[in-house]
């Protein structure tokens, strides 16, 4: 089973592994080149480790050959400087035979019936285990319920004929990428790193101390996924809260912003969460349900999950309902062949992403309502192909003046970007329903604004 470029002169399975991660002479593949895949790939690429890509999509492949970086986390200059050198990539799933460290980052999606699919998952360590050699390191990073690497991806890696701890190893690190986040990046978010066993510590440890600036290191596979969910539960759960205070707030006449901003010169006790038109992306709405999954098979209920889950899908409904009023209010007509405009299709501020965005939902909600809609995005000049709303899909977005021609009823703004000229927008003159304190945030005249 020993491939050439792993003989060892170590008589414990790990040590030359480690011997070479120390030495930066190991390769490292990556599966899945997204937004968690490629970033990984080019700082650890970046930062002298010799990495190859995998992945299934052409089209990524194709981008990347181009030097066209796809996702804006990694510059084309930071793409440029390793692309070819230190970071290759393929589509050729045979070459993971030369790997010795393999780190999984394919999507971990909620199924039509919100329970985890973890079919990516398992068809990579299938993958994997046809191509798997002795001494690897395969690690997951995919976000998922604690016990997947142990309980999913082990056994699936171990119809090898290789066994996990002996002939290779297993850990979880998952991803805590943020993106649009300007502060913190790959390099300097800390990594929570579990392995299943001390070697397999030691080989993760190695591993991403020579890919980001500090690793965290905890007890097993499973407290690591475990960390993962707690954080986007906690999220989950506090935006949750605030979006229900602000319903609240709303009935008695109290501006929620103010009163966040307000309780956050606490210097102790509180941390500031605001609230939105609703969830989106790819992991808040659903990395918590896979826990949710979990705890059933243990008989236990994940309550503040479930209501948090409850809240956060209402908010689009509720901000449609304060639309109705205030179009009703002006036209007397409601939202039936009102037209609208949208500002704002990403799930959150200054990000191409649409994935599970409310603002989709909220367009779908007005069509059913038989409401015109148009879209403003600075950063989405045209909706993707996307499976939970096709219809949606190619619809491009309206220009500064398209929407100063057009007669909107209401304007509402789900997403604040910073590109966005909000002074045009207020200039209109017609009612703006800003579910995120844009308008206030910047200092305009607050007249026809209504905060939702
Ligand atoms: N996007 C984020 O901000 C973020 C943050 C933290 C964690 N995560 C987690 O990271 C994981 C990946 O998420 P993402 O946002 O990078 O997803 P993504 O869809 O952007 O990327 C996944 C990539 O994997 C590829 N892929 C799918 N199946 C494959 C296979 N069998 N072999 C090789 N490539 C394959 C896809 O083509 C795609 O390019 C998920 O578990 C997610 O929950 C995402």
């Amino acid at each position: 089973m020993t491939s050439s470029h792993k003989e060892s002169e170590y008589p414990v399975k790990g040590v030359a592994l480690l011997e070479r991660l120390r030495a930066k002479t190991a390769i490292v593949g990556v599966i899945g080149l997204g937004y968690v895949g490629l970033p990984l790939a080019v700082t650890a690429a970046t930062r002298g480790n010799s990495v190859i890509g995998f992945e299934v999509d052409e089209k990524k492949i194709a981008d990347l050959t181009a030097g066209t970086s796809y996702i804006a986390a990694v510059t084309e200059d930071a793409l440029t400087s390793v692309n070819g050198t230190t970071f290759r990539y393929t589509s050729d799933f045979s070459i993971l035979k030369d790997c010795d460290v393999i780190v999984i980052c394919v999507p971990t999606p909620l199924s039509s019936h919100r329970e985890p699919d973890l079919s990516y998952v398992e068809n990579t360590s299938a993958e994997i285990a046809k191509h798997l050699t002795d001494e690897t390191l395969v690690v997951l990073e995919s976000t998922t319920y604690p016990g997947t690497a142990d309980d999913i991806m082990t056994p699936i890696l171990e119809t090898s004929g290789l066994k996990d701890g002996v002939d290779f190893f297993v850990a979880s690190s998952p991803e805590r990428e943020d993106p649009g986040n300007t502060t913190f990046n790959t390099a300097t978010i800390p990594k929570i790193v579990g392995g299943d066993g001390d070697m397999a510590s030691a080989l993760a440890q190695q591993f991403y101390s020579g890919v980001v600036d500090k690793v965290v290191p905890v007890s097993s596979t499973r407290t690591a996924e475990a960390v993962k969910i707690t954080e986007n539960i906690f999220r989950s759960v506090n935006i949750g809260l605030v979006n229900e205070l602000k319903i609240i707030y709303d009935a008695m006449g109290v501006d929620i912003w103010e009163v966040i901003d307000a309780a956050a010169t606490k210097p102790f006790g509180f941390m500031p969460f605001y609230p939105g038109p609703g969830l989106g992306g790819h992991c808040i709405p659903i990395d918590p349900f896979y826990l949710t999954w979990k705890a059933r098979e243990h008989d236990l209920a994940t309550r503040f999950i479930e209501l948090a889950g409850d809240v956060n899908n209402m908010m689009p409904k509720y901000v449609i309902g304060r639309t109705r009023e205030i179009v009703d209010q002006s036209s007397g007509r409601g939202l039936r062949d009102a037209k609208i405009l949208i500002v704002g299709m990403a799930y959150k501020k200054n990000i191409s992403d649409v994935r599970e965005s409310p603002s989709l939902r909220i367009m779908e909600l007005l069509h059913a309502q038989k409401t015109t809609v148009d879209f403003l995005d600075p950063l989405i000049p045209v909706l993707p192909d996307m499976h939970d709303f096709p219809q949606f899909s190619g619809k491009a977005a309206v220009s500064l003046s398209d929407m100063k021609q057009t007669k909107y009823d209401a304007i509402i703004i789900c997403t604040d970007h910073d590109d966005v000229d909000y002074a045009a927008l207020t200039d209109l003159g017609v009612s703006v329903i800003d579910t995120r304190n844009a308008i206030a945030q910047r200092g305009l005249p607050m007249t026809n604004v209504t905060k939702a």
